[in-house]
């Protein structure tokens, strides 16, 4: 009952309104034509996610939402290596999110042979996997010319909740509304790692969404679990050695 009374208590709009605003002008005062970009000799990879899938296994024996989340972007990437390379100096974004501090890096959960034990784990995993992925791949590209960071664009008001309950939704857009950063705002951490100067020679590294550079979870800077997952990775979608080959779909 008290606890009733407290969620309707009337300064409960003006906190709201003052936070908004608070909110608001910190944002407003992040001037992205102030970051000097250039385009010229680069090349950028920035990949995208769904979230609200069900935990459903595809007809090739992955799981919907890693598959969508993590290995489609694990496998354009890697098909984009060479390109990349021939291009170098060039850059390779992955979108993650301050989610993957709670992600779990159980290479099962791709193949869906074991499950996340709820959708929120399973989309933090994604979002694990993305750094873990960013890591690694930066280890094997050294010399190359081509950087690969990882970074969180903060909450933002997008369509990410598509695949929800109107309700969520609806909730989703009313806080968005007043708390969450435009789809603009959102895209500067992206735009900051795939154009600045500042982020020139930098890779495998995570940034946080006011583009500053963040230590990701101790899980998501452990190079015997990005190896592992990599393995992992390479076998569900056929890549091997480096290669073309399509592999056994098994993982061990
Ligand atoms: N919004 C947030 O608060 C937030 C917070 C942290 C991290 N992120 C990350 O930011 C990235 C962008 O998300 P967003 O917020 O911009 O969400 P969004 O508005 O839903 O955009 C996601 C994008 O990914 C594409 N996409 C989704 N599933 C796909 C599939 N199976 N194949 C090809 N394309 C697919 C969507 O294409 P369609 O337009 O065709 O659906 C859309 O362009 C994601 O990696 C997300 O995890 C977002």
């Amino acid at each position: 009952m008290e606890l009733l009374a407290l969620c309707w208590h009337p300064l409960w709009v003006p906190c709201t309104l003052v936070l908004s605003v608070v909110l608001w002008a910190r944002r407003a005062a992040w001037r992205p034509a102030a970051c000097p970009v250039d385009l010229r000799g680069k090349t950028a990879v920035v990949t995208g996610a769904n979230s609200g899938l069900p935990l459903t296994v595809t007809p090739e024996g992955l799981s919907l939402i890693f598959a969508t989340n993590y290995l489609g972007h694990f496998l354009l990437t890697n098909l984009l290596l060479d390109a990349m390379k021939a291009s170098a100096p060039s850059r390779i974004v992955n979108v993650s999110s301050f989610r993957h501090q709670a992600g779990e890096a159980n290479v099962q959960f791709l193949s869906g042979k074991e499950q996340p034990k709820n959708f929120n784990k399973a989309y933090n995993s994604t979002k694990l996997m993305n750094v873990l992925f960013t890591v690694e791949l930066a280890r094997r590209l050294q010399g190359t010319g081509v950087t690969v960071n990882a970074l969180s664009p903060g909450m933002v008001h997008t369509e990410i909740m598509q695949n929800f309950s109107w309700w969520v939704r609806l909730l989703f857009h009313l806080v968005g509304i007043l708390f969450l950063k435009s789809p603009t705002q959102g895209s500067f951490s992206t735009t900051y790692c795939a154009v600045s100067e500042e982020v020139e020679g930098i890779s495998g590294k995570y940034f946080d969404s006011d583009c500053r550079l963040a230590l990701p979870s101790p899980l998501a800077r452990d190079p015997a679990v990005g190896r592992k997952l990599w393995e992992a990775s390479e076998k569900l979608v056929g890549l091997h050695d480096g290669g073309r080959e399509p592999a056994s779909r098994k993982v061990a």
